[in-house]
């Protein structure tokens, strides 16, 4: 099982003393432009024995989750004479942690995986439970491995660089959380502004664990955390293929959208909690019109790795922290949206 070091002013000083008990083996840190400029200084003041170590940039964004991406960092690894004890550090949001994870899991069939979130999604989400990833073209997370072997360092001065829409970008996580895990910390973030409140932001860090431990290969709990995401992931798969700039939280946060819909009908959610939040959705972000796109939907639902004999497979929530997983939906559902 991966480990998550919480503590956000302790949690360098922690990475520094498992580093230091690891003092053969060569330090690879990877890294985008913008986690070079905003976060690389504070990693190296505050880490020692990072002084020295391989820096590994990429392009920020979407793109960089590929396979060749992966055939070059291997390839520059190799390079600076990698070995089975060398460990990759990914300073990043979750498409570094997701890339890094990935490499660190195949890399001579598997290396020490170290992350470092940088983002809110990343905080909450992509660094939490060991799922690694890339894309196959605008498929999104189509190639990817369980790594447990990952440490996960968790510090919030990291935020402060970081944009309100990168915020609301990770707070559409926080909020899908809330709802399938926890109504009181529903409530709590409903009449609050969306900010990174470091109160939440454990919170949700430690239901993500939670569900993770005890459910690491995702066979039966940790498909809630699938709510939102069969829709958002196809959103986002549209928008990529259109060159469109979406978020994955803003995808999430239409995809939660339309799936409060499918749970009103399909399992009767309370009418007044789903107009709450809708309201929340509609007033931070902008909810995605599913039908100028409904062949497109249809499509790449049909390519969604959770489909069970070729029937969509949705979590739905028969009220908030009530969830039901692998709940068939049908294309006319979809159509009907
Ligand atoms: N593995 C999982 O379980 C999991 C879960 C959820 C999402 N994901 C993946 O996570 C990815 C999205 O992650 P993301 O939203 O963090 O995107 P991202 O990694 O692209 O980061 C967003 C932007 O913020 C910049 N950035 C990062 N940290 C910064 C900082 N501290 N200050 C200023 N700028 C900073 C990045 O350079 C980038 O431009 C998607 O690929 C998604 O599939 C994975």
């Amino acid at each position: 099982m991966s480990r998550v070091f919480f503590n956000s002013r302790n949690s360098l000083s922690s990475l520094e003393k498992f580093l230091v008990s690891k003092p053969n083996s060569k330090k690879f840190i990877l890294l985008d432009q913008n986690t070079y400029t905003h976060c690389l200084p504070t990693l190296i003041e505050g880490v020692e024995q990072l002084y020295g170590a391989e820096i590994l940039e990429v392009e920020a964004g979407e793109q960089s989750k590929s396979l060749t991406i992966v055939e070059q960092l291997c390839s520059a690894m190799i390079e600076s004479s990698a070995d089975k004890e060398s460990i990759l550090i990914s300073l990043g949001g979750g498409v570094i942690t997701d890339l890094g994870g990935f490499v660190a899991s195949v890399f001579k069939r598997g290396i020490q995986h170290i992350s470092i979130p940088t983002t809110l999604l990343g905080m909450i989400d992509a660094s939490i439970g060991g799922k690694t990833a890339v894309n196959v073209g605008e498929v999104k997370n189509q190639i990817g491995t369980f790594n447990n072997n990952s440490l996960t360092f968790f510090n919030s001065e990291f935020l402060k660089t970081l944009d309100g829409r990168q915020i609301l970008n990770g707070n559409a996580e926080m909020i899908k959380i809330a709802l399938v895990k926890d109504e009181d910390l529903w409530n709590q973030m409903e009449s609050n502004p969306p900010i990174s409140n470091e109160g939440f932001i454990e919170r949700c860090i430690k239901l993500k664990m939670d569900i993770v431990e005890n459910d690491p290969n995702e066979e039966k709990e940790r498909k809630i955390l699938n709510f939102g995401h069969t829709i958002g992931h196809t959103i986002e798969s549209i928008a990529l293929s259109r060159q469109e700039d979406i978020l994955h939280g803003e995808a999430v946060a239409s995809g939660i959208f339309y799936s409060i819909k499918l749970s009103e009908e399909k399992l009767s959610f309370p009418k007044h909690k789903a107009n709450v939040i809708y309201n929340y959705l509609t007033q931070h972000y902008n909810i995605f019109d599913l039908k100028q796109y409904k062949d497109l939907i249809l499509n790449y639902l049909a390519a969604d790795k959770k489909n069970i004999n070729n029937e969509f497979c949705f979590v739905l929530l028969e009220d908030i922290a009530k969830p039901h997983i692998n709940f068939i939906i049908t294309k006319q559902d979809i159509l009907n949206l």
